[in-house]
């Protein structure tokens, strides 16, 4: 007989001083599940995230976020009415479709030498300069260029674009009245400026990703506003995750010397492992949540229908049924499923994979050969929070 969800442990109560993965652990040390005060049901290990993901018995979340924020209207509520990535069913097919094959493997890998090109002109502008905030000189402007040059803005917007991207992305969580005013207004500006991109195009179409988009989507059933959601969806998922993701490698492999200087000996062979380790190590999702659509069982428990639950990505990362060794950063590691489980799974598996991945392994080779004597000026980084894409502290470095 399976116990019920009011038999389900409290999360413990957080202890001043404990990192994420700390407290998490604490909370996985109880029991398989977990409650919050708002009633989410938690997971930890890689078996329950792959079961929530399953769409049979789970959906996406769709407006909940903002109402739970008392957001009912405005440019971000927009925003996500019409994003694939708050969306489910067919809905969710008809925005999705149309952008698979520009974000295939092979479409994406023939980017990888303008990406590294990319990543090789930023650091030419910083080495040498002593002191800089690797966040905002390095980890931040370059997916925000990359994806920018995509979907056609000029190389003299970027950094307007980058600003728009980074503070618009803010009113994606639980935020401030003043934050989210300031949220609104850049994405305002963004969805404007993406109207701008789109019609040149759809005048003169041209061989580029923009142009391909719009021939697909022409007369699909997806609306004007719907169009132009999935360009800025595109963006919006696109910059802070990787930002994050390679603040994040960087700061272990700057913690571990002997495998930063695995990279700089043979960057070629060991930046997609450090790669993957850096995404499994301190990720920068915290949690996937979604809403049943039936009731189930998950570790002896019975979850009814229209429960919120997630699974803690810190815990499942680091899952000891997967992973040897798991609290241990180690880029030489063999351990690391297929799929790697940071980009999620089901119909919502991350488009953008491949892309990070090569952003992510030319960023890493640029820094080990152009500035192989990097070191921290300061604390490493600390991403904080639970759930979605986690807070990062700024990092200084020495370059
Ligand atoms: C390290 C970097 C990245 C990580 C860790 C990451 C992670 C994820 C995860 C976990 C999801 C699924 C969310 C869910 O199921 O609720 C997702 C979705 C998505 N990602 Fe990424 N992502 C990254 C980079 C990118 C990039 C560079 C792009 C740019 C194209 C991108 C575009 C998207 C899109 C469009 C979705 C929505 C897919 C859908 O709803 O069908 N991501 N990402």
């Amino acid at each position: 007989m399976p116990k019920s969800v009011r038999d389900i442990p409290e999360f413990p109560a957080y202890v001043e001083g404990q990192t994420d993965h700390e407290f998490m652990a604490a909370a996985r040390a109880q029991g398989p599940l977990a409650r919050n005060r708002l009633g989410i049901i938690s997971g930890f290990s890689l078996a329950n995230m792959d079961m929530i993901n399953d769409d049979r018995w789970t959906r996406q979340i769709e407006l909940e976020g903002l109402f739970v924020s008392g957001v009912r209207d405005g440019p971000m509520f927009d925003f996500q009415r019409n994003a694939l990535l708050f969306s489910n069913g067919q809905t969710h097919r008809n925005r999705r479709g149309p952008l698979v094959r520009s974000f295939a493997n092979k479409v994406i890998a023939e980017m990888r030498p303008n990406i590294a090109a990319r990543s090789r002109s930023l650091v030419a502008t910083l080495r040498g300069a002593g002191s800089i905030d690797f966040v905002e000189a390095i980890a931040g402007p370059f997916p925000a260029q990359v994806i920018a040059a995509i979907i056609g803005a000029s190389e003299d917007d970027t950094g307007m674009f980058a600003r728009h991207v980074y503070s618009a992305i803010r009113g994606l969580s639980h935020c401030s009245d003043e934050i989210r005013a300031e949220s609104d207004a850049d994405m305002a500006a963004l969805d404007s400026y993406v109207a701008d991109l789109i019609a040149p195009r759809r005048a003169c179409p041209e061989t580029d990703f923009l142009s391909t988009y719009l021939e697909r989507v022409k007369d699909g059933p997806l609306t004007e506003d719907e169009v132009r959601a999935q360009l800025a969806a595109l963006v919006l998922a696109g910059s802070d995750t990787t930002r994050g993701a390679l603040t994040s490698t960087v700061s272990q492999l700057l913690q571990h010397p002997e495998q930063w200087a695995l990279l700089v000996e043979d960057p070629d062979r060991w930046a997609e492992a450090a790669v993957l380790e850096g995404l499994r190590f301190d990720p920068v999702i915290g949690s996937l949540p979604r809403i049943t659509l039936e009731p189930r069982e998950i570790e002896g428990f019975l979850i009814p229908k229209g429960s919120f639950v997630a699974v803690s990505m810190l815990t499942a990362l680091r899952d000891p049924d997967v992973y040897r060794d798991p609290d241990r950063f180690n880029i030489t590691r063999t351990d690391h499923p297929r799929l790697h489980p940071v980009f999620g799974g089901g119909p919502h598996r991350c488009l953008g994979e491949a892309l990070a991945r090569i952003e992510l392994e030319e960023a890493l080779k640029t820094l080990v050969r152009m500035v192989p004597d990097m070191q921290l000026d300061g604390p490493p980084v600390r991403l904080r929070g639970y759930g979605a894409v986690r807070n990062l502290s700024g990092m200084s470095v020495l370059i």
